[in-house]
């Protein structure tokens, strides 16, 4: 059996968690894993979470079986959170998942259901996982043009251009927002634009929705999916709490879909909760349990939105210190992109042998494309970190 097995193939992200785990020093900064990280770096648990888990604690009379697609509140929260109080409930279904990651899994595995001949197409560059996630389902995956690293925007015409030849049916993997891992996201009249393409196509979009309110609000980061779901008869989101409620390791998300009427969503769902039965059965209930206690009750609501209001401002101030600190320090304004890009990444020009001159010389990590987590840039060591990140630019 086990004999047969070649060695795992690293993860570019993981093994980057272990390494900066492993190196004793003390001066070391991670700027690795996607994790929000407050000025002390460290990750709490949000207050309204907090307070949420007491209340379920103190209320929770069974852990008996829920059910394959979780908590019907849970997911009706999560359609308005995700679809806004407008959107047409007779046409839309969730699922809880196991974060947006098992969320991603099981629309994959329903799509091959619905359409076993489609292939995928995934932005060049995309969360790494992707790859492995998505053709695990069975998917042959292809990538379209994203990201213009001269302008630090998307090349929304390459990307157009590439989506125009996709075979009839194919499936498309679109960020929702913040995209991960270069934070260049589309503005809404691109958006506008890839709906034609999708439409003209017959192209099938599956948002990756894993930082609705890092970008430019909770409501803001939502509006492209809303477009989408105003135009197009049929889509599906993977939604995450992970970063927005800060619940990573309670694994919660939600598996979204828009069908074209009733009968078709009912349907749809009643197939998805088929896959997660033969799957894992079914997903945790913790954490999804305390996102609905916090999405319905008022003032955890409010308070929740407050923390997370406060989480995307302290990012947005990081980009602007951490962009000025490489202007000054380079003297140049080739870093001013990061300022004008979203959410929780962005990513450095810098080379194999300077990201390990970084990690060597200075204990300061950073994914193997040059993407940096925002939320873990030294609030009081910006200047050092610059200086870093241009000797190593300056000499390897
Ligand atoms: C990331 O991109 O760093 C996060 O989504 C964590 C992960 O699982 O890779």
């Amino acid at each position: 059996m086990f004999e047969a097995l070649q060695e795992p193939r690293p993860d570019a992200i993981l093994g980057l968690m272990a390494a900066f785990r492993a190196d004793t020093r003390t001066d070391k900064l991670d700027l690795g894993v996607g994790i929000y990280k407050d000025s002390a770096g460290e990750t709490p648990v949000m207050r309204a979470v907090k307070s949420a888990e007491r209340k379920l604690l103190e209320s929770q009379q069974t852990k008996a079986y829920v059910a394959p697609i979780g908590s019907p509140a849970f997911c009706a929260a999560m359609i308005t959170q995700v679809f806004g109080k407008e959107a047409d409930l007779t046409r839309l279904r969730a699922a809880q998942s196991v974060g947006g990651s098992g969320a991603l899994r099981v629309l994959a595995d329903l799509m091959k259901q619905g359409r076993p001949e489609a292939d995928m197409w995934v932005s060049d560059p995309t969360w790494p996982n992707h790859v492995p996630l998505l053709s695990a389902a069975g998917y042959t995956l292809h990538s379209y043009p994203y990201y213009d690293a001269a302008s630090g925007q998307v090349d929304v015409e390459a990307m157009l251009a590439a989506l125009g030849k996709a075979k009839r049916g194919d499936i498309v993997v679109l960020h929702g927002c913040c995209h991960n891992p270069t934070g260049a996201d589309l503005t809404i009249q691109d958006w506008s634009r890839v709906i034609t393409v999708l439409q003209d196509n017959d192209l099938f979009p599956l948002v990756d929705l894993a930082y609705q309110g890092f970008g430019d609000g909770l409501e803001e980061d939502a509006a492209a999916v809303r477009l989408m779901a105003s135009k197009l008869p049929e889509m599906v989101v993977a939604a995450s709490c992970s970063k927005n409620l800060g619940l990573y390791r309670e694994r919660v998300g939600a598996a979204m879909l828009l069908a074209r009427n009733e009968s078709e969503a009912t349907r749809a769902l009643g197939r998805l909760g088929g896959v997660i039965r033969a799957n894992y059965s079914m997903p945790p209930d913790h954490g999804a349990n305390a996102t609905e206690i916090v999405l319905s009750d008022a003032a955890l609501n409010a308070q929740w939105r407050e923390e997370l209001e406060a989480m995307r401002c302290r990012m947005v101030t990081l980009r602007q210190a951490f962009s000025e600190a490489m202007r000054k320090r380079s003297n140049s304004d080739r870093f001013d992109y990061i300022t004008r890009q979203k959410g929780m990444f962005s990513r450095l020009p810098l080379s194999t042998a300077q990201l390990d001159a970084l990690r060597d010389d200075y204990g300061i990590y950073i994914v193997g494309d040059g993407r940096i987590n925002v939320a873990g840039l030294p609030e009081q060591g910006m200047e050092k970190l610059a200086d870093a990140i241009c000797c190593v630019l300056a000499d390897h």
